[in-house]
């Protein structure tokens, strides 16, 4: 070696040769940066009125650093972040390029089911215009993902999922503003190499889990903060996966739910995301460091499997591991801003004004990998309950399964009175709500706005696939 390429070398060596030796130690898992979901491009027809395209298809993605071939909307895991303002019309066009039936469902927003069909087919090469305003007071954080009865499973594990994020009023309040957003899509993944592992008869019946267990498609990443005081969109787009949240060293402060903001914040110290569900949370760094988001170990039932002997462990679910989701890095001399006072009144629903009272009873043939709502499967022709355009509705809802099951209702947005008998702390607006075993939960429904079929159903989809779905028929 001459002395030019030497000194060269040397040269390289304060800057280039830290990247070398990081390429040569490929099994050294790398820190990524946190990726941001993409946004879907929308086009503004007039003021307030948007028009944007979105196609499912089989693509090529980076995930958890490397290439696998997932379902994706857009191209992208997670698919492109729908961004709207309360009050906008908007005109979706949906492309089926895949080579099976699929829908689409806007999971969350109280838009009607005649738009928002739940039964809807689009098949192969087909497309489907989605049309629907977006309702004053429901800035938050919201989701899109396939509703085929059969197909959900395979086809939210393979990757169909995106963020629908709704502007509003509310997001201007001091606290909130100035804080530093960021969406975190937590879904895991499963590959045999680079394709998705498809689903055995194990997880039909617990709902499958994967063992990458990523925000955005990211292994681990790193969230370099700019900003002292975080606004984290969160969305639990597993098919079964719970998140039981912590940040290190820090409380979370919870400022909206499903169907958007709480009155005020609520501290918290950890959170529980079941399926389906969202959260947003304000973070306040106000100390130099890194800090872990942690999914804390969480046991979701077992599926017992009573009687099958040496099989029994084989079957268990048992509790979920702890899981490093991300690391938070505060910036330097970090100073929070002061927290939200408090946001807007929730509407008190008086369940004394409720004119039905309903049951919804979960229950679980293991033996058969079934399950059933009020001990009947799904059944598309079939119209379970059938409510009246302007009513308020008390729903009472009991697991009688041995696992958590979180229930979901399309199109009205619920609050939830009592658990077990106990009130709910504070006031908000859900569309999914978690039980454990024997739980019993009340929730207030108000039927407004629109009539048509709409469906609920545990948002475990693997239990949505086996016959855990009623029909509810609103007419006027
Ligand atoms: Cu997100 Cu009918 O579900
Ligand atoms: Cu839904
Ligand atoms: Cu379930």
């Amino acid at each position: 070696m001459n002395q030019i390429n030497r000194r060269t070398l040397i040269k390289l060596g304060a800057f280039g040769l830290a990247g070398g030796y990081a390429l040569s130690q490929s099994n050294v898992p790398a820190k990524p940066t946190f990726p941001e979901p993409p946004v879907l491009k929308t086009k503004m027809l007039k003021p307030g009125v948007l028009e944007a395209e979105v196609a499912a298809a089989p693509s090529q993605v980076n995930i958890a650093g490397r290439k696998a071939t997932l379902l994706t909307y857009g191209g992208s895991f997670p698919g492109p972040t729908l961004r709207v303002r309360e009050g906008d019309r908007v005109r979706l066009n949906f492309i089926n390029r895949l080579t099976e039936v699929t829908n689409l469902h806007l999971h969350g927003l109280h838009v009607s089911p005649t738009v928002d069909d739940p039964l809807a087919m689009i098949d192969p090469g087909q497309s489907r215009l989605y049309e629907f305003t977006v309702p004053r007071g429901s800035a938050g954080t919201y989701w899109y993902h396939p509703h085929i009865h059969k197909e959900v499973a395979p086809q939210l594990f393979a990757g169909l999922a995106g963020a629908i994020v709704v502007e509003g009023p509310l997001d201007a309040t001091p606290g909130v503003k100035e804080a530093e957003e960021h969406l975190l899509v937590l879904k895991d993944f499963a590959l045999v190499g680079s394709r998705i592992a498809p689903h055995n008869p194990m997880d039909w019946m617990n709902g499958k889990e994967g063992n990458l267990v990523l925000v955005n498609g990211a292994l681990r990443p790193m969230l370099r903060a700019q900003k002292s005081t975080l606004r984290l969109r969160l969305l639990n787009a597993s098919n079964a996966r719970y998140y039981r949240l912590q940040l290190e060293g820090h409380p979370l402060y919870l400022i909206a739910t499903d169907g958007g903001f709480v009155e005020k914040p609520v501290e918290l110290s950890e959170l529980l995301l079941a399926p389906g569900e969202r959260a947003e949370v304000l973070v306040r760094l106000s100390k130099e460091g890194n800090f872990k988001l942690q999914a804390l170990p969480y046991d979701r039932g077992s599926t017992g499997m009573m009687g099958m002997g040496g099989m029994q462990n084989m079957m268990s679910a048992g509790p979920s591991q702890l899981e490093t989701l991300l690391t938070v890095v505060a910036p330097s001399k970090p100073r929070p801003l002061p927290l939200p006072a408090s946001f807007a009144p929730l509407e008190r629903l008086d369940p004394a004004k409720a004119r039905v009272t309903r049951r919804v009873v979960f229950s679980e043939d293991m033996m058969a990998s079934r399950f059933f709502i009020n001990e009947k499967a799904f059944d598309a022709g079939r119209v379970d309950f059938t409510g009246r355009l302007g009513d308020l509705e008390v729903w009472e809802i009991e697991n009688k399964g041995d696992m958590d099951h979180p229930f979901h209702l399309h199109t009205y947005p619920f609050q939830v009175l009592e658990r077990n008998g106990v009130a709910e702390p504070f006031r908000s607006w859900k569309d999914v709500v978690n039980l454990k075993k024997d739980d019993l939960v009340r929730i207030a429904v108000p039927l407004r706005d629109f009539g048509g079929l709409s469906v609920y159903h545990c948002h475990i989809v693997e239990h949505e696939d086996r016959g855990m779905m009623g029909t509810l028929e609103v007419g006027g």
